[in-house]
């Protein structure tokens, strides 16, 4: 039998990624500002830099606001931290915004598009005054950039 006490437990951070309302349409919708990467595609690249940056992801997708609320509370003794892209909630919801502000869980903010560069309705994001950093308008690359902040941030605070 192995000795167990000469197993290294490889102690991977975790970060948990939370896609909200329409991200599923990712391909069909808007290419412009969104591209044209279905959801799965993009999950694959956030995999990908996941797994060069040694870092453990699981990944949901809702439609649901009260299902990114239950997420973040159920799973923020698992997560490190968590990137969140809350789509239109982005802009009102304060629910979402209590939630982040109550896990004590380090949470980023991630748009495909630069939601400053759009509809005033866009322009105002209710979560991002109570995440760590918020990244945007680079498509995919703004959930690559998530990480890489994410996997200095929590070397650093390790
Ligand atoms: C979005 C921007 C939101 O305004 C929009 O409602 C989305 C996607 C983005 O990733 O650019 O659904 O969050």
């Amino acid at each position: 039998m192995a000795d167990q006490s000469k197993i290294k437990r490889v102690d991977l951070k975790r970060i948990f990624i939370i896609h909200g309302p329409n991200l599923n349409l990712l391909g069909n919708r808007d290419p412009e500002q969104y591209g044209t990467l279905t959801l799965d595609k993009v999950n694959s690249a956030i995999r990908k830099k996941a797994r060069e940056l040694g870092l453990e992801i699981r990944i949901i997708q809702t439609n649901y606001e009260g299902r990114i609320i239950d997420t973040l509370h159920r799973r923020r003794k698992w997560a490190d931290a968590f990137i969140i892209n809350p789509g239109a909630l982005t802009h009102y919801s304060y629910a979402i915004r209590d939630a982040i502000d109550g896990i004590q869980v380090p949470v980023v903010e991630v748009h495909l598009s630069d939601i400053y560069a759009r509809e005033d309705f866009r322009k105002t994001s209710v979560t991002k005054e109570v995440c760590l950093a918020q990244f945007l308008g680079k498509k995919v690359d703004s959930y690559r950039e998530a990480l890489e902040y994410l996997e200095k941030y929590l070397k650093a605070s390790s």
